[in-house]
C-alpha cells in the first residue's frame, strides 16, 4: 500500500535503509487528555467568579445590589433608586469635577480602553511584535495586570512571561504604539517581570508654554525649564554639569537657552551667578546683553571669552586645591554659565583654523574640568555628528530637540534612546521647543517642552537683572 509501483528490489532497499530524519531529535508531543482540558476551563470559570468581586468590586457590587433590590422591592423601586443615583452622579460631576473625573470618569474610561483596545488587540499585537513566546505548540503571552487612565495617557501594567525581559518591550515601543493606535509608547520598569506601558491619548505639549514665573531663590540643581509630557515641571540641573542642546534650525534651541537664563535672573541680579554669552549668529542673545557679564559675537572675541573662562576656572582650581572640594556660589565666587549658541560655528565652520582649534581646546578644558569649580557650559548645536562636534560626549546632559535623522537620536541621548521611544526625528516641526531628555536615574527618555521666552520677556528681564 505504501510502496511505490516499482519493483520489489526497490521496496526491500527502502525498508532496510534508515531515513536520515530518524536521527534528528524531535520534541515528543504529549496530547493533553480531554478531561484535563475540561478541568482547566472549570477552574478558570470558578476563579473568575471568585475573583470578580475583588477585581471589579464596584461593578459586581452594583449588579448584586440591583438584583437584590429588584427582587425584594420590585422594578419600580429599583428604577427610582437608579435615577436618584444618576442624579447624585450629575451633582458630583458639576460640583466637584476633578474628584468625579479621578474617581469615576477615568475609571470608566480605563475599563472601556481595557476592553475595546488592549484586551481586544493584545494577542495579535504582541505576537506580531515578537513579545509572545511559543513552546511545544503552546503560546505564552504576557498578561495585562491592570489598565489605568490618567488625564493624558493609558497606563497598562503587564506581567511578563518568564524568559522575557523588560528590554524586550523597550526595543519594540514603535510596534506597540502602532498596534494600539497610540502616538507613542514608553516602558517603565517596575520589576524584573513587571512593566508599565504608557500610551498617550493626546499631546499634552501641543500648546506653547508662556515663559515661566521666575522663582527666587534660584535652585541651580533644578532650574525650571518647561513641562514634561506627564504634566510635571521640567527642571534642569545646571550647577555641576554641562548641557548640550541639539536640534535643527527652528527646533527651539533658543527657548531652552532663554528659559535657563530667565530662571537665573534673580541670581544674576544678586551677583551669585554670571552668564557669559557667545552669540555667533548675533541673533539669539543680543537682546539680553545687559544680563551678561561678558558677551562675544565674533570668532576672535568668542575665543578670548572662552580662554578667559578657562583662566578663571584654573585660578579657582588652584585656590580650591586641598581646601575645598565643591563650589558654593557667592558674589565673590559666582557660578559661571558659559552660554554658546551655535557652537559648531566656532569649532567647525569658522574659516580661521586657529580660532577653531583654540575654541575646541577651551571648550574641552571647560567641560572636562569646570564642574567642581562652578563653571558650566550651556551650548546649542544643530548637527550632532562627530565630524562637526567631537566634544559632545564631554557634556553629561543633553537635550534632543527636533533632529534630521533617526540615527542622530542615539548620538545625542546615548545608545538605545531611540529604541526606548525618543523619536526626536519625528517631532512635528510645528512644535518648536519640544524634545526628549533623560532625567536622572532613569534610562527612559522623557518628552518635554521648553517654555517660550518672548523678546518682550527678554527685554523685561534685561531691565531687571544686570550681569555686569
Ligand atoms: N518653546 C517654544 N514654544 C513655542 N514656540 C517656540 C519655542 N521655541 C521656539 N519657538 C518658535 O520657533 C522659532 C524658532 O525657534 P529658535 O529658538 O530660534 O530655533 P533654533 O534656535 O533652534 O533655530 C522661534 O522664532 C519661535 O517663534
Ligand atoms: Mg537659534
Amino acid at each position: 500500500m505504501f510502496g511505490n509501483a516499482g519493483s520489489d528490489v526497490t521496496q526491500v532497499q527502502t525498508s532496510t535503509r534508515v531515513p536520515a530524519e530518524a536521527f534528528r531529535f524531535r520534541t515528543p508531543t504529549i496530547e493533553t487528555p480531554g478531561i484535563f482540558v475540561v478541568i482547566r476551563w472549570v477552574y478558570r470559570l470558578v476563579r473568575l467568579v471568585v475573583l470578580a468581586p475583588f477585581r471589579f468590586p464596584v461593578s459586581v457590587g452594583l449588579i448584586v445590589s440591583s438584583a437584590v433590590i429588584g427582587h425584594t422591592f420590585g422594578a419600580l423601586v429599583l428604577a427610582i433608586m437608579w435615577s436618584v443615583a444618576d442624579l447624585g452622579l450629575l451633582v458630583w460631576w458639576r460640583r466637584w469635577p476633578s474628584s468625579f473625573r479621578r474617581l469615576v470618569a477615568l475609571r470608566v474610561l480605563a475599563a472601556w480602553r481595557w476592553l475595546a483596545n488592549y484586551q481586544r488587540h493584545w494577542q495579535p499585537v504582541l505576537v506580531v511584535a515578537g513579545l509572545a513566546e511559543s513552546y511545544q505548540e503552546r503560546q505564552y503571552l504576557p498578561r495585562i495586570r491592570s489598565v489605568r487612565c490618567t488625564d493624558w495617557a493609558d497606563r497598562v501594567r503587564v506581567k511578563l512571561v518568564p524568559g522575557t525581559k523588560p528590554e524586550d518591550f523597550q526595543v519594540r515601543v514603535d510596534q506597540l504604539a502602532h498596534g494600539f493606535a497610540a502616538p507613542s509608547c514608553r516602558v517603565h520598569v517596575n520589576g524584573a517581570r513587571d512593566v508599565t506601558l504608557e500610551f498617550p491619548r493626546r499631546d499634552t505639549l501641543a500648546e506653547p508654554l508662556d515663559a515661566l514665573p521666575v522663582e527666587s531663590p534660584v535652585d541651580l540643581r533644578a532650574v525650571p525649564m518647561g513641562l514634561c509630557e506627564g504634566g510635571d515641571p521640567w527642571t534642569l540641573r545646571l550647577h555641576g554639569t554641562h548641557v548640550l542642546t541639539v536640534g535643527v534650525t527652528g527646533a527651539g534651541k533658543g527657548s531652552v537657552i532663554w528659559s535657563a537664563i530667565r530662571a537665573l535672573t534673580p541670581a544674576v541680579t544678586d551677583g551669585s551667578v554670571q552668564v557669559w554669552a557667545i552669540d555667533p549668529k548675533r541673533m539669539e542673545l543680543s537682546y539680553g546683553r545687559p544680563l551678561f557679564a561678558h558677551y562675544a559675537d565674533s570668532g576672535e572675541s568668542a575665543v578670548d571669552l572662552l580662554e578667559q573662562a578657562v583662566s578663571r576656572m584654573q585660578e579657582r582650581a588652584t585656590r580650591y586645591a586641598g581646601k575645598q572640594r565643591t563650589h558654593v556660589p557667592s558674589a565673590a565666587d559666582p557660578f559661571i554659565v558659559v552660554v554658546v549658541d551655535e557652537v559648531a560655528f566656532l569649532t567647525a565652520y569658522h574659516p580661521d583654523r586657529d580660532v577653531r582649534r583654540r575654541a575646541e581646546n577651551a571648550i574641552a578644558t571647560l567641560t572636562s574640568q569646570g564642574r567642581s569649580v562652578g563653571v558650566s557650559v550651556l551650548a546649542a548645536l544643530q548637527d550632532p555628528r562627530k565630524e562637526v562636534m567631537n566634544l559632545r560626549n564631554l557634556f553629561p546632559d543633553k537635550i534632543a530637540l527636533r533632529l534630521d535623522e533617526a540615527s542622530q537620536v542615539d548620538m545625542v541621548l546615548g545608545e538605545g534612546a531611540r529604541e526606548r521611544g525618543a523619536n526626536a526625528h519625528l517631532i512635528d516641526p510645528h512644535l518648536p521647543g519640544v524634545g526628549f531628555v533623560k532625567l536622572e536615574g532613569s534610562p527612559v527618555p522623557v518628552r518635554v517642552r521648553a517654555a517660550f521666552v518672548s523678546d518682550d520677556d527678554i527685554t523685561a528681564m534685561a531691565h531687571e537683572g544686570r550681569g555686569d
